[in-house]
């Protein structure tokens, strides 16, 4: 019996276009679907979702925490619970819409049980996602909260109180560590001088940089 070919079996969904040289993901849905596969690390047998992003995607201000807590692994959502709260307080201050102005990922995509900091190899692991997140998202600016963050993506050791809230450039992308907002939520005091306070000359100083950038 012959069998019949109707026009549909012609009409395929494009093909994204390959990958270019040296990177791994044609685009961010490509890298989402493969870290949900993901089993590299012994992260991925307790998670019960995969963290990879939120916000927009062609941001110029990429912000990157340390790792998925249990709101973020419930959600599949990167900072959601009180963290993200402030953090998204703190971005309204100066008339940042997180959905809008910035894109917000983590370290590790994977939750670390009972929210310990996640091991060198896990960060290992994970960092090809976080190099094509850069990548593909293609940010002025990254701000890294907190010392994984900034351990991950320059190697620094020092403390982030000595290190917070000074530029410098890496990869040809202007990068700041900041104070991470557990931190503080951990240490409320508003006095000049306090994290907080400090928090808030930062995101001022990140707000006239990225000012600056897009008008040049
Ligand atoms: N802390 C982080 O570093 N990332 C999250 O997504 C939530 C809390």
């Amino acid at each position: 019996m012959t069998q019949q070919i109707s026009l549909f079996d012609f009409w395929a969904e494009p093909e994204p276009p390959p990958p270019p040289t040296g990177a791994t993901f044609a685009n961010l849905d490509a890298l989402v679907a493969a870290a949900s596969q993901c089993q590299k690390c012994p992260l991925g047998a307790t998670r019960t979702n995969i963290v990879v992003e939120r916000g927009n995607r062609n941001a110029p201000l990429m912000i990157i925490g340390e790792g998925p807590g249990q709101n973020e692994d419930e959600q599949g959502l990167p900072f959601v619970g009180k963290a993200g709260q402030l953090l998204d307080k703190i971005l309204a201050s100066v008339n940042l819409d997180p959905d809008r102005d910035v894109y917000i990922c983590n370290v590790v995509k994977c939750r670390p049980p009972g929210n310990r900091v996640p091991t060198d190899e896990e960060i290992e692991s994970c960092k090809p996602y976080l190099l094509e997140q850069i990548r593909l998202v293609d940010p002025k600016i990254i701000l890294l909260a907190g010392a994984t963050a900034v351990r991950a993506i320059t190697g620094e050791k020092q403390g982030i109180t000595k290190i917070r809230g000074q530029w410098s450039q890496w990869e040809g992308r202007w990068v700041m560590p900041i104070f991470h907002p557990a931190y503080l939520l951990r240490n409320p005091s508003r006095e000049q001088g306090s994290p907080k306070w400090l928090m808030w000359q930062d995101i001022q100083a990140v707000k006239r940089k990225l000012e600056e950038l897009m008008l040049s």
